[in-house]
């Protein structure tokens, strides 16, 4: 028996998956970034303490049968040393970080490094300096260590346009593969970063597809899941029949414990233009796990 608070009952119910907001602390402020939306749990900063969430983060991977955990932020590498542990305690473990701290050494493990577009168009929104601040980081961090490291731009109308220079831009560096996700915009929001409607959209996926031809083993995008995308058929993937609902997302409340928020993308969100690559990407493994046949290999 310890004196450690007990995480917050959210069921019984099974979650192969989950993600946690470890702190709400981050060094940038970008324009796109769901975590600081009003209507959040982000006022209160680091309201559990490293040994009690790790205490409770095991507690929920046995009742909920966790076996792959995503560590976020704000900015996860601000409590590095919870995360490293954090992430020892998982079968498969991931980070997503901004990179301006550094590359983490996290054997076996995937970081996927944020970056918005190539240098003018990163800075834009990231800050001063952060594209040469995330390069330097990426190319200092031991190549050998067995850390799994991906590069991941998530693609708003704003910044649409530099999708192929961002590529060209990072394809000689040494990560395993380069990602995009599109935004997910908050309920019925109009701005210059959300697409109005998910046709104005499809243009991009279209480039999306041409750079996955030019760049096939660096760029870890399926073109099946691409497809789903698709203003014609995208509708069929979110909302209610969201694959992401099979994720628990935690994140730390007013009250310093865990509270699940309505997605992984915090509670004000519009389904209907979600952007979420991750989405479809579960929607394309479960049709082609209903379907008999030779599976296709991996994006
Ligand atoms: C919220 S950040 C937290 C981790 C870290 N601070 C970072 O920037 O990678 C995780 C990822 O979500 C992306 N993101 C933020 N707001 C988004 C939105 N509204 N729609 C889609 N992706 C978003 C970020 O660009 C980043 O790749
Ligand atoms: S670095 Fe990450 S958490 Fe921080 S503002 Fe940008 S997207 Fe949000
Ligand atoms: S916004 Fe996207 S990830 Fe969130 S519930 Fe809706 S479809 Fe799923």
């Amino acid at each position: 028996m310890n004196d450690l608070a007990e995480p917050t009952d959210f069921g019984t119910r099974p979650f192969p998956a989950a993600l946690v907001n470890v702190t709400n602390r981050c060094n940038l402020e970008c324009e796109h970034c769901f975590v600081f939306r009003e209507g959040n749990p982000n006022a209160f900063m680091d309201r559990m303490d490293d040994a009690t969430m790790l205490h409770q983060l095991e507690v929920l991977r046995d009742r909920h049968g966790i076996k792959s955990m995503l560590f976020m932020g704000g900015e996860p590498m601000v409590r590095r040393k919870l995360v490293l542990a954090g992430m020892d305690l998982f079968e498969h473990a991931s980070m997503v970080t901004n990179g301006t701290f550094g590359i983490p050494c996290a054997p076996g493990h995937l970081v996927t490094v944020s970056l918005d577009g190539p240098p003018e168009e990163n800075d834009a929104i990231r800050g001063a300096g952060v594209f040469d601040r995330v390069e330097r980081s990426i190319h200092e961090r031991h190549l050998d260590d067995g850390t799994i490291v991906m590069l991941q731009m998530t693609i708003t109308k704003a910044n649409a346009a530099s999708i192929e220079r961002f590529v060209d831009a990072v394809a000689d560096w040494p990560v395993d593969g380069v990602a995009f996700g599109f935004y997910v915009p908050r309920d019925g929001e109009h701005s210059d970063l959300a697409w109005d409607t998910n046709e104005e959209r499809d243009e991009v996926i279209d480039r999306v597809v041409a750079l996955k031809k030019r760049f096939p083993d660096l760029l870890k995008v399926s073109l099946d899941t691409l497809a789903l995308m698709r203003a014609d058929r995208c509708l069929d993937y979110v909302g209610d029949h969201c694959a992401l609902k099979s994720m628990l997302p935690l994140y730390v409340g007013d009250g310093g414990m865990f509270e699940r928020t309505f997605c992984c993308y915090g509670n004000d969100v519009d389904c209907d233009r979600c952007g979420a690559y991750a989405v479809f990407n579960a929607a394309r493994h479960r049709s082609q796990a209903s379907t008999p046949g030779p599976k296709r290999p991996e994006a």
